[in-house]
This record gives C-alpha cells, sequence and structure tokens, in this order.
C-alpha cells in the first residue's frame, strides 16, 4: 500500500541531520559516485575518503581508470580490502568506455549488468547522479526495514530479501530520491546501528514495529546456524 509519509519522515530528517558535505555528495559526476559506492561495499565512510581522493587525483575520469594498467589500480586500491572490487571497478571502466563511449547509463537495470554493480549499488548510483527513482536495499537498510516493520527471519534468505525489496520499491517516493535514499543511508549508518541505536532521535520511532514491541536488539535476526 502507498505510504507517502515514511519518506516524508526520512527526507525531513536527511535535510536537518543527515550528511551533506561528503566529498562524493553535491555531484551529478557518475563516474565519482560509482567509484564511492564501489568503495562503500564494504568499507566505512572514514576509511573510504582519503582512498577516495587519491584515486580521483591519479584516475579523474572513467576513461583514464580504462586505460590505467591494472598494477596502477591495484596499488590505488591497495589498504582497502576485498581486491575483486577492484579488479571489477577496472573492468566496468573498460566496458563503460567501450560500450557507452565513457558514459554510464541513467538506467538503474543497465547499470546492474556491469561487473561490481549489483541491485542496490546501481539503484544508488542511479539515483544520485540522473535522479532515478530506483530502491537500495543494502545491509542498513535491511537493518531499517526489518526494525520498523517488525519483519522476522534472516534478510540475507530468499522470501525475506524479496519482502525487503518490496516494502523498499513501494515506500519510494514520488520527488526527492537523492535526500531520500542518502537519508536511509544516513539512518542505518548513524541512529539505527546494529549494536547502540538512538531511537530517541529517530524520525520513523513513533512507527517503529521493534521499538514499540521491545525488539530492537532482536532484529533483524541472524543467520541461522
Ligand atoms: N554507504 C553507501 N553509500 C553511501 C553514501 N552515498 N554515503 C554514505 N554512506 C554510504
Amino acid at each position: 500500500f502507498i505510504d507517502p509519509e515514511f519518506s516524508r519522515q526520512v527526507i525531513g530528517w536527511q535535510q536537518q541531520h543527515g550528511r551533506h558535505a561528503l566529498p562524493w555528495q553535491n555531484t551529478r559526476d557518475a563516474y565519482r559516485i560509482w567509484l564511492s559506492e564501489i568503495m562503500l561495499q564494504q568499507t566505512q565512510v572514514a576509511a573510504v575518503i582519503p582512498y577516495y581522493q587519491r584515486f580521483l587525483q591519479r584516475c579523474p575520469d572513467v576513461s583514464a581508470l580504462a586505460e590505467a594498467p591494472s598494477e596502477h589500480v591495484m596499488a590505488l586500491w591497495s589498504g582497502l580490502g576485498y581486491y575483486t572490487r577492484a579488479r571489477n571497478l577496472h573492468k566496468c571502466a573498460q566496458r563503460i568506455v567501450a560500450e557507452y563511449g565513457g558514459v554510464f547509463p541513467d538506467d538503474p537495470a543497465l547499470l546492474a549488468e556491469l561487473p561490481g554493480i549489483g541491485r542496490s549499488t546501481a539503484a544508488a548510483i542511479a539515483a544520485f547522479s540522473s535522479g532515478s527513482r530506483a530502491a537500495i536495499l543494502d545491509g542498513n537498510v535491511k537493518r531499517v526495514f526489518a526494525r520498523v516493520f517488525g519483519i522476522d527471519g534472516y534478510p540475507g534468505a530468499k522470501p525475506v530479501e524479496d519482502l525487503l525489496w518490496q516494502r523498499a520499491e513501494a515506500l519510494l517516493p514520488a520527488h526527492g530520491i537523492e535526500a531520500y535514499t542518502q537519508g536511509l543511508m544516513d539512518l542505518g549508518a548513524t541512529l539505527c546501528t546494529r549494536s547502540k541505536p538512538v531511537c530517541a532521535d529517530c524520525p520513523l520511532a513513533a512507527r517503529c514495529v521493534a521499538l514499540a514491541t521491545q525488539r530492537v536488539h532482536e532484529l533483524p535476526q541472524r543467520k541461522p546456524k
């Protein structure tokens, strides 16, 4: 069902309390947004920032990255971990040049076919770079939804994940996808954290099923052993 109040609350909170000055914000350059989203997949914001800035100095655009030697790319990534990301990043840059003339597509479905870009990352890139109305669902957002809607089960299990995607799609705002997407990420990273949630400051507290039923620390449920 349609619930415009949810996105209004997230957007209002993001505008007042969310993050607005991260190095990959305030740009519509899909290359910069893509690079940040790949780095942020498995690494925290504070650790990403210096790598992100150094990477952009050495590879300022997608053609520079596509043409760089692999050793150069790996050296720039060295220390961030999960090195498959760097190999996919390089391959993806080469495909953007070869298949799209160096211009990232706006369509999240096309982005999701590229190496290293899953459904949620594709949606984030498309939302931030072209305002495309697409749903994200990373680990932080799964936690927010599991708590607010009281969704039981391990969010990595297919039926639970399908339900979460349905919610994510149904809750999208008609306008303001950038602030909404950033707001969900910021809520998950700064308030609705796994072990120290700050429910007192949460714009969704009044409607949070987990809070009302004292299940905040039980949700989302862990992977069954
Ligand atoms: N984590 C993933 N994407 C992010 C973004 N755009 N800003 C902050 N944290 C993030």
